[in-house]
């Protein structure tokens, strides 16, 4: 907004302290209607600020599943729980979740009505506090190493969703482990994937995973999938992305929906 500069020495007898409008309406007493609409836009202004001052709380969430300068796709998971239930409904009933610290997402799960939860960890658990350990030993949480057949029948799971797991697999195991995650669920798969270019093996995960992340792109992705027959869930992509625009949610990794082959 562009204001005619200010006649210093009418600044220093006001005290500064004018208010915009009263100023305007001394000058253009002739104008009234003009001074009405200037103090209409300036509380349309003033509310607009303090509504983008409340953006502060999304970008609190988003600083969550940045963990150690890196992104999480399994925390990414745990935020998009309203929006996949959304997008999916009734499949949500019996989840298998895949991934590094799936028993946060398992616990989350669990505390859902109507809802059955196992995971699978792929990695090891040295660091699991106790009622990871606890959903360890009820054989609802697995280690289990994803480059191998998994311990479940076909169709053992409504839904399988799978996150930061995926991005540390060549080609040639992918080949083995997509299909499988394929072939326990019933009625859909969705990968948490992150994006190229994103932040995020902490040093000690390295360790871990093996090999470092190699983030691929969504076209990369894309043409992986038709190359393999997986296809995309349409009906589910679009419900997730109606939810995500209604409650202004942006994934901070790439999330793609897959219908299971049989
Ligand atoms: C993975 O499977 C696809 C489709 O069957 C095949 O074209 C590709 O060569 C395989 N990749 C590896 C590394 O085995």
């Amino acid at each position: 907004m562009s204001r005619r500069p200010v006649n210093p020495a009418r600044r220093l007898v006001d005290g500064g302290g004018i208010s915009f409008a009263s100023s305007l309406h001394s000058k253009s007493r002739s104008s009234p209607l003009l001074s009405i609409g200037l103090v209409l836009l300036g509380t349309i202004l003033l509310i607009g600020y303090s509504y983008s001052g409340s953006g502060g709380s999304s970008s609190d969430i988003k600083a969550l599943s940045k963990l150690e300068g890196g992104v999480s796709c399994t925390l990414e998971v745990q935020r998009a729980l309203p929006i996949l239930k959304k997008a999916y409904g009734d499949s949500m009933r019996k989840v298998l979740h895949v991934g590094p610290d799936t028993c946060s997402v398992v616990s989350k799960l669990l505390k859902e009505v109507d809802t059955e939860a196992w995971g699978v960890e792929p990695y090891d658990l040295d660091d699991a506090d106790v009622s990871c350990k606890s959903l360890v030993r009820k054989g609802i949480v697995r280690v289990a190493d994803i480059k191998f057949p998994l311990p479940y029948r076909a169709k053992s799971f409504s839904l399988v969703i799978i996150s930061d797991a995926v991005d540390y697999l060549s080609p040639k195991y992918l080949n083995r482990t997509l299909p499988e995650l394929a072939r326990v669920s019933a009625e859909g798969l969705v990968i948490f994937a992150g994006y190229p270019g994103q932040h995020r093996a902490k040093v000690a995960e390295l360790s871990k995973f093996g090999r470092p992340a190699k983030l691929r792109s969504s076209s990369w992705w894309i043409r992986y999938f038709v190359q393999n027959r997986l296809e995309e869930n349409e009906a589910a992509t679009k419900k997730f992305e109606q939810a995500s625009t209604k409650r202004s949610y942006k994934p901070a990794c790439q999330v793609f929906h897959l219908n299971p082959h049989h």
